[in-house]
């Protein structure tokens, strides 16, 4: 009989083993260690204007609402009616200041707290609405407008774990003029079969793009393909780097070095040099010139926010675990605040040609993962490797981990901090029960 791997052996330092993206078991442990102990991206806060906004999002695979209450506070709320456990919520956006459950008509305000109860008389002086309130999320707390929560409530503050992520997150909200982006153009969606993992790797993974995206490179031209291929080829200029707590980045602010690029390129799409030259100059008179420089040299960057965030071109792209090996992920385009028009619409517009459903870069990728899922079903091999350039990685000045831009330094930092969340000896005791607290 063949022996069996322990969880702690599936993930090694340069090699994972298959079964992390096919076993039912492990998908469940991740849910648990992973998604519901530690913080997790749900949305941006300007998806959720006015009081009374909402959307209905996942928590692992726990339905949650995020909403907006009549103080202008953001309420993470677990969708569960704490009568006999239907959600209270079906829509996946709206405005409404109370949740009522169908099945009997229990309704509770934005803050979870249950204000009404049918012919209530026929529960006797005993019962109490106070211990009926929805479960909350433990925390939830922003970064420049980013909501995250966290089911647990002994986690380290969301600015400690985001730790050097954050300078690449202030680069991307501060292309905007007033420091602010918005995240209101809408959302689009995809699903693929296979696990979630797959997207979180790829979205931070400079070895595929010029053999994946080749054909979308080319039909660029011949000068902005050849361009963007030469970013990811051995001989690029251009790193990747582990930025801790399983976040990475690949880097491409290199051409700072040389300069700031035109408008047009960092745009991601044409605008018109008014336009451009209007842009520049209020970002000049808010940042001055070398912040400026600085900003706009470095918004080309993958960013990913372990677990299921990445921060892509214009976009706040979320992954959403649904089994062991289905997933499903939400792009959110992204505006930017005070700046003309004609440049938010080039940026939907350049953004819609490689991530948009019709697109020519995202729908690629999917057929990757769905190939990686196909494939792993050989039960022959056992690995994935992710060795690649391990023997010339080097730390900066800030501590991070610095690789070349084809390398898996990326992924070797995604999966140092899966193993630290599924194998330590604190989480392999026991499961604790649900970790949301009442709202009481
Ligand atoms: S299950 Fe919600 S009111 Fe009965
Ligand atoms: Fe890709």
């Amino acid at each position: 009989m063949k022996s069996k791997l322990k969880l702690e052996e599936l993930v090694q330092d340069t090699r994972v083993s298959r079964k992390i993206y096919l076993e039912n078991e492990i998908f469940m442990l991740e849910m648990e260690r992973i998604f519901e102990s530690n913080w997790v991206f749900l949305g941006h806060e300007s998806e959720l204007a006015a009081p009374g906004d909402f959307k209905t999002l996942t928590i692992g695979t726990q339905p949650a609402i995020m909403t907006r209450d009549e103080h202008g506070d953001i309420q993470v709320l677990m969708n569960r009616c704490m009568h006999r456990g239907s959600t209270v919520c079906q829509q996946e956006r709206g405005n409404s200041p109370t949740f009522r459950c169908w099945y009997h008509g229990w309704t509770y305000n934005s803050k979870g707290e249950l204000i009404g109860v049918p012919y209530a008389d026929g529960y006797g002086a005993g019962f109490d609405r106070r211990k009926f309130s929805l479960l909350k999320a433990a925390r939830v707390e922003k970064y420049r407008g980013l909501v995250f929560a966290s089911l647990e409530a002994d986690v380290e503050r969301l600015t400690e774990y985001l730790g050097n992520a954050k300078y690449y997150i202030d680069l991307f909200m501060d292309l905007s003029p007033l420091g602010e982006v918005e995240a209101r153009a809408g959302e689009h969606k995809y699903g693929y079969d296979g696990n979630w993992k797959f997207q979180q790797e790829n979205g931070v993974d400079g070895y595929h793009p010029n053999f994946v995206h080749q054909a979308y490179f080319e039909a660029q031209g011949k000068e902005l393909g050849r361009k963007v291929m030469g970013l990811f080829t051995g001989n690029s200029e251009c790193d990747s780097k582990d930025l801790a707590n399983g976040h990475s980045i690949l880097d491409m602010t290199i051409k700072n070095r040389h300069g700031t690029r035109p408008v047009r390129n960092m745009l991601r799409g044409s605008t018109s040099q008014s336009s451009g030259a209007a842009y520049v100059a209020s970002m000049t008179q808010r940042y001055g010139e070398a912040r400026t420089a600085e900003i706009l040299g470095a918004s080309n960057v993958n960013l990913a926010i372990f677990p299921n965030l990445l921060i892509i071109g214009i976009q706040l792209r979320k992954t959403i675990p649904v089994s062991v090996t289905r997933t499903a992920v939400h792009l959110l385009p992204t505006t930017l605040k005070g700046v003309p028009d004609e440049i938010n619409v080039a940026r939907l517009r350049a953004h819609e040609s490689f991530y948009g459903s019709a697109g020519g870069g995202a729908p690629d990728d999917v057929e990757m993962f769905n190939r990686c899922s196909e494939g792993l079903r050989v039960k022959g091999a056992e690995w994935l490797e992710l060795s690649r350039g391990i023997e010339r990685e080097h730390r900066d000045e800030e501590g991070n981990i610095v690789g070349h831009i084809t390398d898996e330094t990326p992924q070797r930092a995604f999966y140092r901090r899966w193993r630290a969340l599924m194998c330590d000896a604190a989480a392999l005791q026991p499961a604790k029960p649900l970790r949301a607290v009442p709202s009481l």
